[in-house]
C-alpha cells in the first residue's frame, strides 16, 4: 500500500478541515489534479497504482496502516473520495457508491421510518421510481413533489411537515430544464421548524459550474457516471458534505459501509483520472453547448431551444446567479457572436423540432456525431427522445404536464470540435423536416 495514500485517506477522514483548508488557495483545476493524488511515496509513480486487495494485513489485532477490508474503505476509494470532496466547493467528506441509484438508497434508508421528503417533481426517473416504490414500501416514506421552481414561499412552506427530513433539488431538471433558485429553497425551508436537510442532485452542472453546498444546501449527490468520470465507462455516485455536517457524514459512512453498495478499486481509478480533466472537459462542453444552442435558435427547423445559459431562457438570470465562482469568469470564443450571446452553462441542451414524433427519429438517425443513446455527460455528443426512451414510463398524461411532447430532444453536447458539432446539427435538422 503507497504511503502517499494512506495519507490522502486521513486528510479525508480524520481531517476533514485539512481538505478543506487548501481551497482558497488552489485553483478548480489544481486541486481535481493534486489533492488526492501526490506522487507515490515508495516508486514515485505520479498516479496512484489500482489497489485491488480486498483485505490488509494488521501487524497486532487492530494494528494496521488505515485499511482492513475494502468495503469499508481501500486506497483508490479514499483518492477519489479526498479528490472529490476537494472539488465540490464547500466540501469536506465525500462518499462514494456503486451507482448514482445507489448513493440515492443507500442516502433515503438513513432517514429511517416514516419520514416526509419534499422533492422538485420533475426529479431524476429513477430517484422518483425509488422514492415512490421502493422506499414508501419499505419504510414508509412519504414524498411531496412540487414544482420547487414556480411554487409560492407559502406553498413550500405549507407542504413540509413536522416530520420532513429532507428536500431533494435536481437543477436544471430532466428534460426540460428548469432552473431550482437553490439558495431561495434553502434559505426558506431552513427557516421551517422542521429544519429538512436539502440535498442537490449536481449530475447536470457538475462541480464545475455550480456549488450548491456554497448556496446552503447540506448535501450534493452526484451520479458519477456522466459528467465526473466523463468517458462513458463507469458507472459509480457520491455525496458530498460540508464540515458543519461531519457527524451526518459519519452516519453516512456507516450506511456506506453497511449497506455496502460501494464501487470497487478500478472504477474509482478510472474515476478519478476522469475528475483530473473536470474543468477542462466541463469548459468545452459549456463552450460547445452555447455554440450549438445559438445554431437551434437561428433554425427555421426549430420551434424552442431550451439551454439556461442563453438569454432566451425564461431563468437566465437565475442560472447566472447560481453559477459557481469559479465559472463565471470562464472565457470562451463564440465564432457565432452577435451582441449578448448567453454564457456556457453545462453541456445539456433539450429542443422541440417542427413537426412531431416522425421529425424527432428522422434527426435522432440523420446525425453523424451525436449517437443516439441514453446517459449524458461523456465526452462523446449523445441525443435521444426522453417521451420515447429516458421518460418512457411516465404516463402520457403526466408527460405533457411536464413539457415533455413527441417532438422533444435532448442532446448531451460533448466536447468535439464546435464546428463539426453545429454543422451535424443543421445537416440533421434539414434532412428531419425538410426530408432532404
Ligand atoms: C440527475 C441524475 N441523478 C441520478 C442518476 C442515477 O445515476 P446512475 O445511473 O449512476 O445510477 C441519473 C442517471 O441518469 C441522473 O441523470
Amino acid at each position: 500500500m503507497s504511503p502517499a495514500l494512506t495519507i490522502d485517506a486521513t486528510v479525508n477522514h480524520h481531517h476533514p478541515l485539512k481538505a478543506q483548508s487548501s481551497k482558497p488557495e488552489l485553483g478548480f483545476g489544481t486541486r481535481a489534479i493534486h489533492v488526492g493524488s501526490e506522487p507515490n511515496s515508495e516508486t514515485g509513480a505520479v498516479i496512484p497504482p489500482i489497489s485491488l486487495a480486498t483485505t490488509y494485513k494488521q501487524e497486532k489485532i487492530g494494528v494496521h496502516k488505515g485499511f482492513e477490508y475494502s468495503r469499508s474503505g481501500n486506497p483508490n476509494r479514499n483518492a477519489f473520495e479526498t479528490t472529490l470532496a476537494s472539488v465540490e466547493a464547500g466540501g469536506a467528506t465525500a462518499l462514494a457508491f456503486s451507482s448514482g441509484s445507489a448513493t440515492t438508497a443507500t442516502l433515503l434508508q438513513s432517514l429511517g421510518p416514516n419520514a416526509h421528503i419534499l422533492s422538485v417533481n420533475d426529479v431524476y426517473g429513477g430517484t422518483f421510481r425509488y422514492m415512490t416504490r421502493v422506499a414508501s414500501q419499505n419504510q414508509g416514506l412519504e414524498t411531496t413533489f412540487l414544482d420547487l421552481e414556480n411554487a409560492d414561499d407559502n406553498t413550500i412552506l405549507g407542504s413540509l411537515q413536522e416530520n420532513t427530513k429532507l428536500v431533494w433539488i435536481e437543477t436544471p431538471t430532466n428534460p426540460t430544464l428548469r432552473v431550482i433558485d437553490i439558495q431561495r429553497i434553502a434559505d426558506l425551508v431552513h427557516s421551517h421548524p422542521s429544519n429538512p436537510l436539502v440535498l442537490v442532485d449536481n449530475t447536470f452542472l457538475s462541480p464545475f459550474y455550480s456549488s450548491p453546498l456554497l448556496l446552503g444546501a447540506d448535501i450534493v449527490m452526484h451520479s458519477i457516471t456522466k459528467y465526473i468520470n466523463g468517458h462513458s465507462d463507469v458507472v459509480m455516485g457520491a455525496l458530498i458534505l460540508p464540515p458543519q455536517h461531519t457527524e451526518l457524514a459519519e452516519r453516512l459512512r456507516f450506511y456506506q459501509n453497511a449497506i455496502g453498495a460501494v464501487p470497487s478499486p478500478y472504477d474509482c481509478w478510472l474515476a478519478q483520472r476522469g475528475l483530473k480533466t473536470l474543468h477542462l472537459r466541463m469548459k468545452a462542453h459549456g463552450v460547445n453547448a452555447l455554440r450549438v444552442a445559438r445554431a437551434l435558435e437561428r433554425s427555421e427547423f426549430v420551434e424552442e431551444v431550451i439551454y439556461p445559459g442563453l438569454t432566451s431562457h425564461r431563468r437566465n438570470e437565475v442560472a447566472w446567479k447560481s453559477l459557481s465562482p469559479h465559472a463565471r469568469h470562464l472565457s470562451y470564443s463564440n465564432n457565432d457572436a452577435d451582441g449578448d450571446i448567453g454564457f456556457p452553462y453545462g453541456g445539456m441542451i433539450s429542443f422541440r423540432i417542427k413537426g412531431g414524433l416522425e421529425e424527432a427519429q428522422r434527426f435522432l438517425t440523420s446525425t453523424q456525431f451525436f449517437t443516439l443513446a441514453e446517459s449524458l455527460g461523456g465526452v462523446e455528443s449523445l441525443a435521444e427522445h426522453p417521451a420515447l426512451m429516458t421518460h418512457g414510463s411516465i404516463p402520457p398524461k403526466e408527460r405533457a404536464l411536464l413539457g415533455i411532447g413527441d417532438n422533444l430532444v435532448r442532446l448531451s453536447v460533448g466536447v468535439e470540435d464546435g464546428d463539426d458539432l453545429v454543422r451535424d446539427v443543421k445537416r440533421a435538422l434539414e434532412i428531419a423536416v425538410r426530408g432532404e
